[in-house]
């Protein structure tokens, strides 16, 4: 979870290493080829560059930036509780879509292989087996993939399930199953959008004197404009994320039954204006929010997710929606509940068992700002509602 406070106008300055000073210069050094001739950088291709740039971003990089030891942790780093509740709704689909059957995992941007390794984990002690079973991770950043994968094949093999890397969401063939994206939307790059009080306008940065600055072009960008009624206030920032919509469609073209599920924070656009009138862009290095333009490759990037727009490109692209909840109802949908019982009465010591209620406590009450948004291929639609 990535600490956020979009209000503040008063960000950390971040204290970088001798090694991370290197890299955000020679990151700000690229931006210049990234630049329109009059210099403006869309913010999407700032992003691009600082997070997923090979060797220099924030994913690209040597250190990971997740986990304590990073930048920030996720929900599948607070407790295996998560990632067992996930596994819990891949059994339902399992169950639902025939347990004879071939059944495939899909993990969009699995991180250090956490949750892969927890649902494992739970998949393989639960009573109906894994056969038929394997489990692909597809993760954009190179360096990460294989510390997933080393991480998650030991407990493939415990499970008896196969794991590979993959490079998309059907590059192994059409995916019957389930494929997951945790905290995957929200680090796609992002188009942020001013309204002026006459026209919506594009924000990027600029590179003046070897630093990145906020800049804006008078252009009018080129993505569908909200259509807000009552227009919001003059000065109004709104992000819209065409990859996010993309990585979408490329998971409807492939999945050919059963769910895709994906898990972030995120907000309807409606609720992003009111909301969040400054935009929802924060940058997190080492736990703490820093400026965004300060340590491009250093700090995370990231936005809320415009769930309008993410739900509207799925809804054309085919598959249809079975839940679009909060991740505390999700999450209850799913099993936790009967989970949090029997991990209190396994646990060892009255400490332990304080340990796993402040964990289910901030899974429950931490993530507030996350939704779960589940959505199935057609032929299995109506069949997976029900078990909803
Ligand atoms: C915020 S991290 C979340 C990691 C993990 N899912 C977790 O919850 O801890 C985002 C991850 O998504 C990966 N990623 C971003 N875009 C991707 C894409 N288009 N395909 C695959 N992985 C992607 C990043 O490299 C990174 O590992």
């Amino acid at each position: 979870m990535r600490e956020r406070n979009d209000a503040r106008s008063d960000p950390d300055r971040p204290r970088l290493d001798a090694e991370e000073r290197r890299r955000s210069d020679a990151v700000v050094a690229r931006l210049r080829a990234f630049a329109d001739p009059d210099g403006f950088v869309p913010f999407d291709r700032y992003m691009e560059l600082a997070l997923y740039a090979e060797g220099l971003g924030v994913y690209g990089r040597e250190r990971s930036p997740l986990g304590t030891e990073g930048d920030f942790y996720t929900a599948v780093h607070v407790h295996p509780l998560f990632g067992e509740t996930v596994a819990e709704r891949i059994r339902t689909v399992r169950r639902v879509l025939g347990r004879d059957r071939p059944f495939r995992i899909v993990e969009l941007g699995p991180g250090d292989g956490t949750l892969a390794a927890t649902v494992l984990g739970a998949l393989s002690s639960a009573p109906e087996g894994t056969h038929g079973l394997d489990y692909l991770l597809v993760e954009r950043s190179s360096r990460l993939g294989r510390t997933a994968l080393e991480k998650v094949e030991s407990a493939g093999r415990a499970a008896g399930v196969p794991v590979r890397l993959s490079s998309a969401a059907g590059a192994d063939g059409p995916v019957r199953g389930v494929v997951l994206a945790n905290e995957v939307l929200d680090a796609q790059p992002a188009r942020r959008l001013r309204w002026n009080g006459t026209v919506w306008t594009e924000l990027g940065v600029r590179v003046v004197d070897g630093r990145v600055v906020p800049a804006e072009s008078d252009r009018v960008p080129p993505v569908p404009s909200p259509a807000l009624d009552p227009p919001p206030r003059p000065g109004t920032v709104l992000e819209v994320s065409p990859a996010a919509e993309a990585l979408v469609r490329e998971v409807a073209d492939h999945l050919v039954e059963g769910e895709f599920i994906a898990i972030d924070y995120g907000a309807e656009e409606s609720e992003l204006v009111a909301g969040h009138p400054l935009g929802t862009l924060a940058a997190v290095h080492r736990h703490r929010t820093v400026d965004p333009y300060e340590a491009p490759g250093v700090a995370d990037l990231s936005v809320f997710v415009n769930f309008t727009r993410v739900r509207a490109a799925a809804r054309r692209a085919g598959l249809e929606e079975i839940a679009y909840c909060s991740q505390a109802e999700a999450l209850g949908f799913w099993g936790l509940p009967a989970l949090v019982d029997a991990a209190v009465r396994a646990a060892p010591s009255a400490e332990a068992e304080v340990r796993v209620r402040l964990s289910v406590k901030s899974l429950l009450f931490g993530f507030e700002r996350f939704r779960v948004l589940e959505l199935a291929a057609r032929p299995t639609a109506e069949a997976l509602r029900r078990v909803t």
